[in-house]
């Protein structure tokens, strides 16, 4: 550990904040910073946490939702319990999980999905953004048909490309899409929030039906850039999938 991750550790005034507070990551501010802001999540809501360890935005979800609400959470590692949060373990990605995650909501909608998501770093930002691309468009795909008409949802995303596509393809479907940078995302950061409200109806959607993910990768070809899907490998941190090289 260096001196200066320490020093910047100690110093950062959100984790000590969410230390006094009860909550189990500074992220929790990020969430509350965005709520403060858009007004993502009501009381009464049902809402989907898509990569929640250690729980902070599972926490501030419960306090939004109050007892009338519902939160499943989902991540790749275990959480300790959150009163009030359905905490599920796997890979948003699989198909097991997605049918897991249907079958615990029997059809009644999602009002809001907030997703923190993100890929284990490797250090280098081209391949750790590309991931964080993938990892979102995968996440999008997947549960922005579950949102009810009206319904919002959030990513993190790693700045970079293929996010103007991720931008696009979210204003086919939502009225209002805007990226946001919390004050409790550190000035040094790579992370932006993709907030997006008010889900259209799916008769409302005025495009062609590709995925999102097809869409970006599209789009990304479109631009001269290379998409390996072939280097699709997993590690524990869920699927790489598409790494982007500029065409030579
Ligand atoms: C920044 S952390 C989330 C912090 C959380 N929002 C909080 O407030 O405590 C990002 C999480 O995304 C999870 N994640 C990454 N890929 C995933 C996947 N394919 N499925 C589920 N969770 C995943 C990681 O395990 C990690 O815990």
């Amino acid at each position: 550990m260096s001196k200066r991750w320490y020093n910047e550790h100690r110093r950062d005034p959100w984790r000590r904040k969410a230390k006094s507070s009860g909550y189990r990551s500074r992220s929790a501010y990020k969430l509350l910073q965005c709520q403060e802001k858009f007004n993502l999540i009501r009381e009464g809501d049902t809402v989907l946490d898509v990569g929640c360890h250690p729980g902070g935005w599972s926490q501030v979800s419960v306090e939004l939702t109050g007892e009338t609400g519902r939160v499943i959470a989902i991540d790749l590692r275990p959480c300790e319990p959150i009163p009030g949060v359905e905490l599920m373990v796997g890979d948003i990605t699989e198909e097991s999980t997605q049918r897991l995650i249907l079958e615990m909501l029997q059809r009644k909608p999602i009002h809001a999905i907030v997703s923190d998501i993100s890929p284990r770093l490797t250090g280098q930002y081209e391949m750790d953004q590309a991931i964080s691309v993938d990892l979102v468009c995968m996440v999008m795909d997947f549960a922005i048909p579950l949102l009810n008409d009206g319904g919002s949802f959030i990513t993190k995303v790693f700045q970079g490309r293929g996010i103007e596509a991720i931008v696009r393809a979210a204003k086919i479907r939502f009225s209002k899409v805007q990226r946001f940078s919390p004050v409790a995302s550190r000035n040094s950061s790579s992370e932006v929030y993709l907030v997006c409200k008010n889900r259209l109806p799916a008769n409302k959607i005025d495009g062609d039906e590709i995925s999102i993910r097809m869409a970006v990768e599209k789009e990304l070809a479109d631009q001269g850039f290379i998409i390996n899907s072939e280097d699709e490998e997993v590690n524990d941190s869920g699927p790489i999938g598409f790494s982007v090289h500029r065409a030579k």
